[in-house]
Order: C-alpha cells, then sequence, then structure tokens
C-alpha cells in the first residue's frame, strides 16, 4: 500500500513512517526540505516536496497513493493556517478518491464551538467530505518528557517536573505506539467510520511515574508540579518571548480545575480492534535512558 504521509520528517508523525516500512508499505512523505528528502530516499521512502498550503502539489501528490496519514504539525510558522492545511489534505483526498484518511488528532477533538477550535473544524470538514476515515485522539505522548521542562531536571536535579497536579492520572501513550495504531487501522479499511480515543495501558499519578522512572533508571526520582508560568517560561526560553502563553494558560485552567477531563482511556476494544503490543512506561524510559542520565 503506499500511503501519503503528512508530519513525517517530525516527532509525532515520524514512527508512522517507520511502522509502514516495518509492515512492507510504501510512505510517500511530505517534506518542505529537500535535504531530509534525500535522507529519506535512504531509508526506504519516496519523498514529495511540498507545503500544505499548496493545494496543487497535495492533489498531485493524492493522486499517487492509496491512503492518507494525516497529522497537523503542532507549531506551524502562523497558527492561523491550520485550518486551511487540514481543509486541503482533506479536499486532496476526496479528489484522488483514496481509501482511507487516517487522522491523528494529536488530542481529543474536544466539541467546544469556539472559532479558534481548529481542530474540530476539521474534524467536521472530514466528516462532511465523505471519505472514509479513522480519526485517533491521543492523550499525552511519553515523548513530552524528552522537552526542555522535564528531561534536564530528572538528569540534573533526580526531579521529575511536569506541570500537573501530583494527584491526576495520566495514561501516556508513547508516539511509537500511535504510529503502530494508526499503520493497523490502515491496514483495515472496513474499520472506515471509527474515533478512537487512545492513551497508555498504565495510568500513573506524578509520584507512580516518578517511581517506574526510579526503577528504570536505578536511582530516586521525585515528582515535582511545574506552575503555569514556569511551563510558559521555559517555553518563551525556548522558542521566543511569548511562545509559551498559550501552554501557560491551559495548564493553568486544567489545574485550578476541580474536575478536569480524564486523560486516560481503558484500551481493551480499540486493541482488540487494532492489535497493537503498546510499550510500558519502564520500557520506554529505559529505550531514552540517555536522555536521563548526566
Ligand atoms: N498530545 C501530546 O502530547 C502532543 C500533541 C502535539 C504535539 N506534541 C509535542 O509537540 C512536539 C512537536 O511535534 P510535531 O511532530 O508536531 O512537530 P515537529 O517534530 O516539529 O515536526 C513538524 C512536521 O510537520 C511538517 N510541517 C510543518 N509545517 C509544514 C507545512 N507548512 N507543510 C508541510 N509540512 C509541514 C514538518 O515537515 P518538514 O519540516 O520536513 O517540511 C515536520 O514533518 C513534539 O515534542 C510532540 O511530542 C505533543
Amino acid at each position: 500500500m503506499k500511503v501519503l504521509m503528512y508530519g513525517g520528517t517530525g516527532s509525532q508523525a515520524g514512527p508512522t513512517v517507520k511502522h509502514l516500512l516495518r509492515q512492507g508499505h510504501t510512505p510517500h512523505v511530505l517534506t518542505r526540505n529537500l535535504d531530509k528528502a534525500n535522507e529519506l530516499k535512504g531509508a526506504g521512502g519516496v519523498p514529495v516536496v511540498a507545503d500544505l498550503a499548496d493545494f496543487d502539489r497535495l492533489r498531485a501528490a493524492t493522486r499517487e497513493v492509496d491512503s492518507v496519514a494525516f497529522l497537523l504539525p503542532a507549531f506551524l510558522d502562523n497558527p492561523g493556517d491550520g485550518l486551511v492545511f487540514g481543509r486541503n489534505a482533506v479536499d486532496a483526498a476526496v479528489q484522488a478518491g483514496i481509501g482511507m484518511f487516517a487522522w491523528n488528532a494529536s488530542g481529543e477533538v474536544s466539541e467546544d464551538n469556539s472559532e479558534s477550535n481548529t481542530i474540530l473544524q476539521i474534524f467536521r470538514h472530514l466528516q462532511d467530505s465523505g471519505l472514509p476515515f479513522v480519526v485517533f485522539e491521543p492523550t499525552t505522548y511519553m515523548e513530552n518528557w524528552l522537552g526542555p521542562w522535564t528531561a534536564p531536571s530528572v538528569r540534573n536535579r533526580d526531579e521529575l517536573s511536569y506541570p500537573v497536579l501530583a494527584d491526576r492520572k495520566i495514561g501516556w501513550i508513547a508516539s511509537d505506539d500511535v504510529g503502530a495504531l494508526v499503520v493497523a487501522a490502515l491496514e483495515r479499511p472496513e474499520l472506515a467510520g471509527n474515533r478512537y480515543r487512545i492513551s497508555g495501558v498504565e495510568t500513573p499519578t506524578g509520584p507512580q511515574l516518578a517511581a517506574l522512572f526510579s526503577g528504570a533508571l536505578g536511582r530516586d526520582i521525585h515528582y515535582r508540579t511545574m506552575t503555569p508560568e514556569q511551563m510558559g517560561a521555559v517555553l518563551d526560553q525556548e522558542f521566543g518571548p511569548g511562545a509559551g502563553d498559550g501552554v501557560a494558560e491551559m495548564y493553568r485552567q486544567e489545574q485550578e480545575d476541580p474536575d478536569p477531563p480524564t486523560k486516560y482511556h481503558d484500551m481493551t476494544s480499540v486493541l482488540e480492534a487494532l492489535p497493537v503490543k503498546m510499550s510500558t512506561i519502564t520500557d520506554w524510559v529505559k529505550a531514552h535512558k540517555e536522555a536521563f542520565v548526566q
């Protein structure tokens, strides 16, 4: 099967490319960058140089494939472009008559009707398009621990810092597992029409997570709740002034909410439909050990 991969040179969707290759499929990987395109050739992918803004290029690229794995990148140069990008990918797939459109929506598709909810608007456009689709709505990626808000504090201070209150449970999911689930869905066109809320199979509180890190790294790690302001400041330092404002506000609302939406799901029925071996937190931390030791 030939699959057009959006975001396949990045963190969230890179693992999907790997799983497509492992399963004997051919990923056509969209990138704006000629250098990355050359790297992909060596890895077995077919590079497609195009921008999500360029509908004609997307339509031509989609005509070359059987299916599409879509992802809207987390950080866009202009965040207002998201809806146009999502519509372009959907409309190109409609015109090409593709067999399955699998979308990793990066998080839950919230029913909040506000105009700024780009993800909901793309979802409605997809529903109305008549395309056969599946949508994945993951909780929080384990890869977030590699960010500058967590990895350095584990490495330098034996402190697992994250802007979530200590007693809140999270079903952390590995992006590698999301990739495996996306590929399993692309291989099962009979599943079209399904939305899957997905999480990891463990649901630790903050201190329980720190205990799993302690076991995997062989030293004592403790949990620390970051304030939203601390999280925003790390992002500002990393990506420029103001970059952390939106994320800080999101965590502020979450921390102040006495009954926030759950961040974990029972995966039994999902894994019956899509038989994927899910990562444990211990295995993931061991596999990424170099990020957490000095
Ligand atoms: N639920 C969660 O926990 C959650 C949700 C979302 C994000 N995150 C985190 O956010 C971080 C970012 O992940 P990411 O994969 O979104 O970003 P990334 O690693 O920076 O990769 C961005 C991808 O989008 C592509 N892209 C960007 N703009 C494009 C455009 N205009 N046209 C075509 N392609 C474009 C890039 O392609 P080229 O550069 O090759 O052109 C690249 O493949 C990760 O650390 C992730 O874990 C977490």
